[in-house]
């Protein structure tokens, strides 16, 4: 069942570039309601919790400490069809890729530092979600 709920987290490149705001804008006006938000940093071994699913990937450990190198804003965000529409909202993970218009093709860096996450699936979305914020209140 699809729940209308995705999770993103800007990332530490974007964070730190000033992005952020610039970033938020572009997902409220793509019609994205922000549930819940915080600015928070991860230690490595958090991200690594987090990316758990890409441990035998030869980028694991570059990942686990790009994400642990700033800080991150991670959002519970809802829309129709959000898993899917947030997806096209930020663009291929390869900036290269992505494209014009997307979130990643105007801030991302590189494939590692690609400015934002989106989750794959609502059981994704439920999952990263609460790895954040746990139980959320609805406001
Ligand atoms: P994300 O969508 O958050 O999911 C996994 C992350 O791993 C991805 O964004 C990138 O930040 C990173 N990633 C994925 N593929 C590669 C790769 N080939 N090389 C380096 N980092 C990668």
């Amino acid at each position: 069942m699809s729940t209308n709920k995705t999770f993103t987290m800007i990332k530490p490149d974007a964070v730190a570039d000033g992005n952020s705001g610039a970033i938020i804008k572009m997902i409220e006006e793509a019609g994205f309601r922000i549930v819940a938000l915080k600015k928070t940093k991860l230690t490595a071994e958090r991200a690594g919790e987090f990316y758990a699913v890409h441990a035998e990937r030869p980028f694991y450990n570059d990942l686990c400490k790009y994400m642990s190198s700033g800080a991150i804003i991670p959002m519970i965000l809802e829309k129709d069809n959000a898993v899917a529409d947030f997806r096209t909202l930020i663009g291929a993970t390869n900036p290269a890729n992505a494209d014009e218009g997307t979130i990643r093709k105007l801030f991302a860096k590189s494939i590692e530092a690609n400015a934002i996450h989106g989750s794959d699936s609502d059981e994704n979305a439920q999952i990263e979600g609460n790895f954040f914020f746990g139980q959320v209140e609805q406001y």
